[in-house]
């Protein structure tokens, strides 16, 4: 395999709760069911997805960091940093509150923006896929996963004060159009839908007529199976494998391989 058949898709949106460590944690497992070698990266702070999974506080998950701040780090110290457990299908690093200093200590270098294209490349050889659960917030964390991203998936919640947060991500995507050589590449994705209220049709219908084939087809309901994963520690695949969501996500999976 060589580094261009790996896709990296990072999960952004500057809202807040929009689904985006779920839409990391089960297209994640849903591209492995797939039989996609895939890596999940927590690039949060609060590091949802890593707690999601059970990975407590653990000074070997401060490791991260190198990941933006090491100079020449090495394939092996990357590999070094993965957690492979056959209860959450993909492989994983885990994020750590750690990461909430890489804002300050990455300001200081030279091109601040290519630190995580330059780190992923090295093991894009390894996976299909790599995907990057990132911060809500703006900042250098969201600017690198961004710049390494072949694609970046924007899960957007089916209500009206959505639509209004989703303008600072564009206005992100925008901005980085304007300093590097290419364009950003995303799509949306319809999260948390509820077929039996009148807002959330009206919300996917502006969607769809605003972002058209930037639209994922597939779109996400709202699933109370998610949570419950998420209480257990579990993937919802390892659980619910016949919910809705658990479906939903496989048919987005099989949207992003075709
Ligand atoms: N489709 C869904 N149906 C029902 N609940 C969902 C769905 N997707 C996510 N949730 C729940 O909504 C909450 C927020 O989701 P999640 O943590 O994935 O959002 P987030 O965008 O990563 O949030 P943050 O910006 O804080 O990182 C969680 O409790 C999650 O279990
Ligand atoms: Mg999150």
């Amino acid at each position: 395999m060589n580094n261009s058949e790996c896709q990296i898709l990072a999960i952004t949106n500057q809202k807040g709760g929009v689904g985006k460590t779920t839409t990391a944690l089960t297209l994640g497992a849903a591209l492995v069911l797939l039989r996609r070698k895939t890596l999940v990266i927590d690039l949060d702070p609060h590091a949802s997805a890593t707690i999601h999974l059970t990975y407590y506080s653990d000074t070997q998950n401060e490791k991260v960091v190198d990941i933006f701040l090491k100079d020449e780090i090495s394939k092996e110290e990357i590999l070094g940093l993965i957690k492979r457990d056959k209860r959450h299908f993909f492989d994983f690093i885990p994020g750590s509150v750690k990461l909430s200093m890489v804002e300050g200590e990455l300001r200081e270098k030279k091109s601040k923006g290519l630190s995580l294209k330059k780190t992923l490349s090295k093991i894009t050889s390894y996976y299909e896929f790599i995907i990057l659960d990132c911060p809500p917030n703006f900042g250098l964390i969201l600017i690198n996963a961004l710049v390494a991203s072949t694609l970046t998936v924007i899960p957007i919640q089916t209500e009206f004060l959505a639509l209004h947060g989703l303008k600072l991500t564009f206005d992100t995507i925008r901005m980085l159009n304007r300093v590097i050589d290419r364009k950003i590449e995303y799509r949306a994705l319809a999260t948390m839908y509820d077929q039996r209220i009148g807002a959330c049709r009206r919300v996917v219908e502006v969607l769809k007529r605003t972002l058209k084939e930037k639209m994922f087809k597939t779109i996400i309901s709202v699933d109370s199976k998610f949570r419950e994963a998420s209480a257990r520690g579990e993937i919802i695949y390892n659980l619910y494998p016949q919910s809705r969501g658990a479906k939903q996500y496989l048919q987005l999976a099989k949207e992003i391989v075709l």
